[in-house]
């Protein structure tokens, strides 16, 4: 089959761990007679450099007329230490998703065996560790309006807002990933204080009907912040509001030892993009150091969920273990023995190349 990607490097190390992805999807296109059309666009802090937009329009149109965007990182120093910068390179991201409707951001966290003594937390407590996080993305304090400062400048207010259906859309897909996995779905809220996760928690459970086999637990977002450290088997699929996914999840990501491992997949009404959960890594960049398999493994969601290939994003998972178990990782995972961003690209790639067709 023939897919169109846009491929969004966007900024630090976004680039170089990007084009590991490629290498990685063109392989797989060799293996299984797929061939895909790579179309570059700009986003980030390198779009603001060279068009004074952090989501030019053709990036837009770019993603828009695609199957599937594989998204880098964004984000720059000069901007982090700047809080007047009025255009920054978060907002091209924030654009994109509200452009695009991607409601869901999803994030599987899992181990890998050969990698359980690189978790800060005891093995005990890491071993069999298989949470699916899906945090709401296009609602809540991140886009509600009024948001700004007084005219004095003394007082600033951001605004937390969902509507039912906003809410009944991100839980009933959490309700489908339940139905797939052990049937058991945590909604992570606030309702003993905000009127918004009291919403959250009335549609869930209207939603939790039309899954009767789904079993729904409720639980504050304080409270899973503790349990996600204390005892992180207990989790299967959470579900949760924006910001809140956006702390948990980061939370959740270092119980496998590293951030650098894990992908994700924004879906919603248009094309779906796919990244690695990490951001941007600004001292690393150029140094071919950073770690490229939260790319890659998002290039593998990529492949299951965005063009239904199955077999070919298990090729991807397979043969990233096996660069794992060969110890062919990069700095964040052997500081003594380190391989190259390229070196690793070079060494999954090859494996999908000669290795067998399924694990
Ligand atoms: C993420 C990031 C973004 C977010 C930033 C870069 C705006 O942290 O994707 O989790 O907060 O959503
Ligand atoms: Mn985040």
């Amino acid at each position: 089959m023939d897919f169109k990607i846009a491929v969004l490097p966007g900024d630090g190390i976004g680039p170089e761990i990007i084009d590991q992805a490629i290498k990685v999807i063109t392989a797989v296109g060799n293996k299984f007679n797929h061939s895909f059309n790579f179309r570059k666009g700009l986003v980030g802090a390198i779009a603001i450099d060279k068009t004074g937009n952090p989501l030019p329009v053709e990036t837009l149109e770019l993603c828009k007329s695609s199957d599937a965007v594989l998204f880098g990182a964004i984000g720059d120093p000069k901007y982090d230490n700047n809080p007047a910068a009025k255009v920054r390179p978060e907002q091209g991201l924030l654009a994109m998703r509200k452009e695009l409707g991607l409601y869901a951001n999803v994030r599987p966290v899992s181990t890998f065996p050969s990698l359980i003594d690189k978790s800060p937390l005891k093995k005990e407590l890491v071993q069999g560790v298989d949470i699916m996080m899906i945090r709401e993305l296009t609602g809540g304090i991140y886009f509600g309006k009024p948001q700004g400062r007084s005219e004095d400048g003394n007082t600033a207010y951001d605004t937390c807002v969902y509507s039912r259906y906003e809410i009944e859309r991100v839980v009933r897909l959490a309700c489908e990933y339940a139905m797939k996995r052990s049937k058991k779905l945590t909604v992570v809220d606030k309702a003993n204080v905000l009127a918004t996760s009291r919403l959250w928690r009335e549609t869930a459970v209207a939603i939790g009907r039309e899954y009767k086999d789904v079993t729904l637990d409720f639980m504050f977002v304080d409270n899973a912040a503790m349990q996600l450290i204390q005892y992180p088997s207990r989790f299967d699929v959470i579900v949760t509001e924006n910001m809140f996914g956006d702390i948990l999840s980061d939370e959740a990501s270092v119980i496998t030892g590293s951030l650098g491992l894990l992908p994700s997949a924004s879906i919603g009404l248009s094309t779906s993009v796919f990244e690695p959960i990490h951001g941007s890594y600004p001292q690393a960049a150029g140094k071919n150091i950073a770690n490229p398999v939260g790319t890659i493994l998002s290039a593998a969601m990529m492949f299951e969920l965005a063009f239904k290939l199955k077999k070919e994003a298990e090729i991807i998972r397979y043969a990233v273990e096996k660069s794992i178990d060969a110890d062919c990782v990069t700095e964040d995972l052997n500081r003594a023995n380190p391989k190259s961003t390229s070196q690793v690209g070079d060494w999954i790639s090859n494996y999908i190349h000669e290795g067998p067709l399924s694990r």
